[in-house]
């Protein structure tokens, strides 16, 4: 183990996600178990230049691990994205005597993590916290999981209400750029179609698979739209206009999930997921290991060097495609 490092931070960073708590207090309590010092940093890299830290202990992180958003606060920061932020941020961490990092977000808080390391070397290890799965190198993010049952439990009574009054409806789910939990929670929730950026279902498609819906004798259906699908080139209200125009026959409605799928308690699987990222991450610092990032592969906990998980995006599962067309009969 590295001696050099006495003191670690960490802190969470970008959109929140359920089981960052979970992944804080794994740090804090390892940092505990092999007697380093830890600092909690509030609010991102925003906290970091301002200075705005807590010293955490074992005790400090009693009963968060089943909460939702993160005690440390988020946000996303503009100043650190400039050499001046930076070197204010750095200022800080070097009058606290911090030697190294671990920053739990998403693919833009990893980007500002390598390029403080490439200007001050500051070692670092980077636990990817969002709900959308999209980050290149694991499996599974923190939040990830918790947010599908989340939006699962929605769909199921919007179905409710969707069946009753022989409704189609349209659910946005986030996924700014991906479909992860488009696909998955469609797949889970039963949904009639399932729109994401990564496949270009198209309108006529669309047309024809809810005229053969209708024709089947459902009289009720559920469109998962992924909030950054633009295949189908139409915001979820317009596709509401054009379906209504065009399949007469459908009563639309739209509804739009946005925020609350980042709340709530994390999952088991978030929780675990979380703390033993945790672990593995302060032990690799304490390796002398940096520029990494923590992720879940196999059911392994693995590092992918951060430069390369910041390039790619995660790839959606084409086997879950087909299962839903299957589904679909
Ligand atoms: O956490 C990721 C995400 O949920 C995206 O899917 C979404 O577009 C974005 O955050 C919205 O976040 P905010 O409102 O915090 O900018």
């Amino acid at each position: 183990m590295n001696s050099q490092i006495k003191k670690i931070a960490v802190f969470t960073s970008g959109g929140d996600s359920p089981g960052m708590n979970a992944a804080i207090r794994s740090v804090v309590r390892t940092c505990a178990y092999f007697k380093k010092d830890c600092i909690g940093i509030y609010r991102g890299y925003e906290g970091m230049i301002e200075g705005d830290f807590l010293p955490m202990n074992a005790r400090s992180v009693n009963n968060i691990i089943n909460k939702g958003g993160t005690v440390l606060k988020s946000a996303r920061c503009d100043e650190f994205r400039s050499p001046e932020g930076r070197k204010k941020a750095y200022d800080q961490l070097v009058s606290n005597n911090i030697d190294a990092f671990v920053v739990i977000g998403g693919d833009g808080s990893f980007t500002g993590a390598l390029a403080f390391y490439e200007e001050y070397k500051m070692p670092f290890i980077g636990i990817p916290g969002t709900i959308d799965n999209d980050i290149f190198g694991t499996t599974y993010t923190v939040g990830f999981d918790t947010a599908l049952n989340t939006v699962v439990e929605a769909i199921d009574k919007i179905r409710d209400t969707a069946s009753s009054h022989h409704r189609l409806f349209f659910v946005e789910v986030m996924g700014r750029d991906v479909g992860h939990i488009a696909l998955n929670s469609g797949v889970g929730a039963g949904a009639e179609e399932i729109l994401i950026p990564e496949e270009n279902l198209g309108l006529d498609r669309l047309l024809d698979s809810l005229t053969r819906s209708k024709a089947r004798g459902k009289s009720s259906s559920i469109v998962v739209v992924a909030e950054g699908d633009r295949t189908t080139g139409k915001n979820v209200y317009e596709l509401k206009e054009f379906v209504e125009k065009n399949l007469p026959v459908y009563d639309v409605r739209v509804c739009v999930l946005g925020h609350m799928q980042r709340g709530g308690a994390p999952s088991c699987f978030d929780r675990v997921l979380a703390s033993r990222m945790g672990v593995k991450s302060v032990e690799a610092l304490l390796e002398g290991k940096t520029n990494l990032m923590a992720g879940i592969i196999d059911n392994k906990i693995t590092f992918t060097p951060v430069s390369e998980a910041i390039k790619g995006k995660s790839k959606i599962d084409k086997e879950l495609i087909r299962v839903s067309d299957i589904m679909t009969i």
